[in-house]
């Protein structure tokens, strides 16, 4: 309820209603189950009133209303229904079909499309008017989506979307009259302009003029047929934002975000980025159906789970054998859920009694907890990715938010543009133009400098005249008014990136720490920090103690993988075990040649959309469930129950029999303090 509304009462077609008087006639009559039809409006984005498809009669006057723009008052008498209506509907239709080219039997969307939905609803099987046959423009240059303008209503849902949702105001409208267009920026192509891939105009669009390159067609005959929408989420990195996945015959025909009229708890109003909602729909290689085992000519075989199982634990006790604990290693992609990686660890530190378990970005954390100077184990105290909307300054250093969490780009720029927030940023950051007032562009080489130079600019202004620095004079500029913006900021957040955590991080980490408690002395507080993992859930690898430990060089013999992400980044987190290992066997879904050639055994594993698993957020603040979208192929396990198979042949001390026990152990073990 919104602040001072009033209760008042009105009738809709002669049904006497109480609603709230901040509400417009649409959303007074949609509370109260009375259809209006709408085609420009959409309640995640401010209302428009441009198509005029919504028109109702109010108090008995001829001249219809848009009933989207148009405020409820007390004693109002709205009819919805009449033939003045319908026919005033009917002729927007048919213009709108005959403006442009709306030849549905050709057109991808056919079957899932608003405007041809309202033709079938009004009865619509022929034009009164002659169809205008212009030719317009198609952009099919964007990796991800193309925008047939042929289908284009002119609605605008996409231009407000793209301001309110993504926060990106790339389009617009440009032109007027009939050769009026939206366009990206100055009418660029999609790929040359400011468009950061998330889709929320894809989303919002209500016919085909906006598609999606990787969905399936799944149109019968302009009709929708049975399809089944599932609530999950996306892991593609730790701000785990909900997704609606749309399947049919078991394949995913679309991701959507879940899109809110209302604020749900999240600062992204159901936004998605390119990774949640495009990415995930790509093939990644070839699905393994069975699990493999390397012949003695280095030739892969089809096996059975008996067979390839028997050679794994053959091949870990011979190597713990000979070498001891230290001969064993795991290692795990930190994108896998919270109960794969609690089996993992379980299996290979108390089953194996593996020397080593960690995961492919665990150095990332090492250095964070190596480079404390106050002693304290774990991480600096940390803050929420939500507390953009609390800050009144953010510094964003190390990390190039586009790449590992798009998402915040876009709430980065709707704070700046609606709110006037100051952006600083500092690295190597293709995005950074897009959300930042001060940029200092330096390589991962480069930011040790820059920190120190702002840290004492920042942390001990006395000194730091005398300080010599190695950056340009141009880039010490810049860093004085970055300097300048962090100081005047009373509650600056940082949001901190994998490239301050290489090898050497430990000076450059300091320096950030002494820029956040540069605060201290003021407001008896350390600025907000919030460290942007590289994983989906970088987070529970790190509690769970799956990250604490590096295989050594020299040692390693023999080794268990889960593979769930690039297999170039396993081949370069193996490559200083040197010699190399023995034996790996690895658990993937796909079969991938980088892995075949370092492997012995691979066995099959379901996709992340195939299996039930559970996330811990980047900011450890909640562990969310992710119900599996999909069945996995016949022939292909749980990852759990392939875990929990290997532990059965060693008599592992097992975490639970059945997944509902094995949930709720993680569960416990991550639990939100
Ligand atoms: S994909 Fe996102 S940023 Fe690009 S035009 Fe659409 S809404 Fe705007
Ligand atoms: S592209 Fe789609 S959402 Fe945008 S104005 Fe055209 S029809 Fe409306
Ligand atoms: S921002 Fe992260 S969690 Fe959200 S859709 Fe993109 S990759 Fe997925
Ligand atoms: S839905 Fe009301 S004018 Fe378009």
């Amino acid at each position: 309820m919104k602040e001072n509304a009033k209760q008042i009462k009105l009738t809709i077609d002669g049904r006497e209603i109480t609603v709230e008087d901040s509400l417009t006639i649409l959303e007074a009559a949609r509370q109260n189950r009375i259809d209006i039809p709408t085609l420009c409006h959409h309640p995640a984005v401010s209302n428009w009133g441009g198509c005029r498809l919504c028109v109702v009669e109010v108090d008995k006057s001829p001249k219809l209303v848009a009933s989207c723009v148009m405020p409820v008052r007390a004693g109002m008498e709205v009819i919805t229904q009449s033939d003045a209506i319908t026919a005033s509907r009917r002729l927007t239709l048919e213009l709108l079909f005959a403006e442009r080219n709306h030849n549905c039997m050709f057109c991808p969307q056919s079957g899932d499309c608003e405007l041809q939905k309202m033709a079938y609803a009004l009865q619509m099987d022929h034009l009164m008017v002659s169809p205008s046959f212009n030719a317009y423009p198609t952009d099919t240059t964007g990796e991800y989506m193309t925008l047939d303008h042929n289908r284009c209503i002119l609605c605008g849902r996409c231009v407000r979307a793209c301001q309110e949702i993504a926060g990106s105001y790339v389009l617009g409208f440009h032109n007027r009259g009939s050769k009026s267009l939206i366009g990206f920026d100055l009418l660029e192509k999609r790929e040359n302009s400011s468009c950061i891939n998330c889709g929320a105009c894809l989303q919002l669009c209500p016919t085909g003029a906006i598609s999606n390159r990787y969905r399936t067609h799944y149109a019968v005959k302009g009709q929708p047929v049975e399809s089944q929408t599932i609530t999950s989420v996306c892991a593609a990195c730790g701000l785990l934002c909900p997704t609606q996945n749309k399947v049919r015959d078991n394949q995913v025909i679309a991701i959507e975000g879940l899109v809110a009229a209302k604020p749900n708890g999240r600062p992204d109003r159901g936004q998605l980025c390119y990774k949640g909602r495009f990415e995930m729909l790509k093939t990644k290689g070839t699905r393994m159906l069975a699990p493999m085992v390397k012949d003695d000519q280095g030739h892969w075989r089809e096996q059975n789970w008996e067979t390839a199982l028997d050679r794994i634990t053959k091949a870990l006790g011979a190597a713990k054998s000979n070498g001891g604990s230290e001969a064993l290693f795991g290692l795990a992609s930190s994108s896998v859920c919270n109960e794969t990686l609690m089996m993992f660890k379980e299996l290979m530190s108390a089953g194996w009694g593996a020397g080593r378990v960690d995961t492919i970005d665990g150095q990332y954390f090492r250095n964070l907890a190596a480079s404390q100077d106050n002693g304290a184990q774990g991480l600096p105290a940390e803050t929420s990715w939500k507390k953009i909307a609390a800050a009144d300054m953010v510094l964003v250093v190390g990390a190039d938010p586009q790449q590992s969490h798009p998402m915040l780009v876009s709430l980065l720029r709707r704070a700046m543009i609606e709110r006037a927030l100051p952006i600083a940023s500092i690295g190597q950051m293709e995005s950074a133009t897009l959300f930042s007032n001060h940029y200092l562009a330096v390589e991962d080489g480069g930011l040790a400098p820059a920190l120190a130079l702002l840290a004492g600019k920042i942390a001990s202004p006395a000194k730091e005249g005398k300080a010599k620095s190695s950056l340009s004079a141009q880039q010490q500029a810049e860093i004085d008014r970055i300097a300048r913006a962090f100081i005047s900021a009373k509650s600056p957040l940082i949001l901190a990136g994998q490239h301050l955590t290489g090898p050497d991080s430990a000076g450059t980490l300091q320096d950030l720490f002494r820029i956040a408690r540069s605060k201290e002395p003021l407001t008896g507080k350390s600025a907000m920090i919030s460290f942007l993992k590289p994983e989906g859930n970088s987070m529970a690898a790190w509690r769970l103690g799956v990250a604490a430990r590096l295989a050594k060089p020299g040692k390693a013999q023999a080794g268990v993988l889960i593979v769930d992400g690039d297999p170039d980044e396993v081949k370069a987190a193996l490559a200083g075990l040197r010699p190399a290992p023995k034996f790996l066997a690895v658990i993937t879904p796909y079969f991938n040649s980088v892995l075949a050639e370092m492997a012995q055994v691979m066995l099959p594993s379901p996709v992340w959309m195939e299996e039930d698993g559970s996330y811990t957020s980047m900011d450890g603040a909640e562990s969310v469930f992710k119900p599996k979208v999909l069945d996995a192929p016949k022939g292909v396990k749980n990852t759990w129950e392939i875990l929990q198979a290997l532990g059965q042949r060693i008599d592992a001390p097992g975490v639970g029999k059945r997944w509902e026990d094995i949930r709720a152990k993680a569960a416990q073990l991550l639990a939100v303090s």
